[in-house]
């Protein structure tokens, strides 16, 4: 963890910096701070709405609010609660919430690979002469019963072409997405330079919907890539410590 290349935990910073360029504004779901009026807005434009810590990682602490015939029903991990009226779940989030500060996202649909949701993570990494490269793509294969594909939560690392005709997408539609997210990446990487010094890796997470549209749900700033080591994938592994090499990054 001591490679060098900078730092920010804050979600909401990191979605302004995107939506501040009208390229990535159709990639960002609808996100807004966490409050009573932003969560009566955001259920009532959406059927699901994802509860997450601004400066959260690994998919902790992350609720799933869903519209369900009788009002609401949220879910943490693999634990479902029901609510009649929004005041009450305002008020069962902001305990939960506590003095932590939360985000509201609206749900994406995650499309499903073999029955199980998957998003996919963008590794994007500076060369030594300054320059983005897409470097690596891998697919976070989630657990049904979960609300997060994280690692952490469960889910299993797996490969993009792979992954995507497990969910039925042509391999003419996988390679176009692929194209299209590797330039994503280094464009990401371009806008993250324009805010702040210091990035040489960032990490995208970027769920597809069951049309097949890519959605950023966040980007990382120290993605994790020991997962990879002991996948399929291990030659993605050493292309990423290949790239990793002039700033640092061993493992
Ligand atoms: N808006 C959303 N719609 C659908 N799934 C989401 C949404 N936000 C988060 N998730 C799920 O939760 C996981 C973790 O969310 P993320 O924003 O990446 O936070 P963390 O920093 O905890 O990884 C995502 O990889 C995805 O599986
Ligand atoms: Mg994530």
């Amino acid at each position: 963890m001591k490679y060098k290349s900078s730092t920010i935990k804050n979600k909401w910073k990191k979605t302004q910096w995107l939506l501040k360029d009208t390229y990535f504004q159709k990639y960002v779901p609808h996100t807004l701070p966490f409050n009573q009026k932003n969560l009566s807005a955001m259920l009532n434009d959406y059927t699901s709405v994802f509860f997450k810590p601004t400066d959260g990682s690994g998919g902790k602490n992350i609720i799933r609010i869903r519209k369900i015939d009788s009002g609401y029903q949220s879910q943490l991990n693999t634990t479902k609660t029901s609510y009649s009226t929004t005041a009450q779940l305002y008020r069962d989030l902001n305990r939960f919430a506590g003095s932590r500060s939360y985000l509201l996202q609206k749900g994406i649909q995650l499309a499903k690979s073999n029955a199980k949701p998957f998003d996919i993570r963008v590794m994007v990494q500076k060369t030594r002469q300054g320059d983005w490269v897409s470097t690596a793509l891998f697919t976070k294969v989630g657990n049904p019963n979960k609300v997060a594909t994280n690692y952490n939560q469960g889910g299993t690392i797996g490969t993009f072409s792979k992954t995507m005709h497990g969910a039925n997408f042509s391999s003419t539609f996988t390679s176009q997405l692929e194209l299209e997210l590797k330039r994503l990446g280094v464009a990401v990487g371009k806008n993250f330079d324009r805010h702040y010094k210091g990035f040489h890796e960032l990490g995208l997470d970027v769920a597809v919907d069951s049309k097949g549209k890519p959605w950023i749900l966040e980007v990382n700033t120290r993605p994790q890539i020991y997962p990879l080591k002991a996948s399929i994938d291990k030659s993605l592994y050493n292309k990423i410590l290949s790239y990793g090499k002039h700033y640092g990054r061993f493992k």
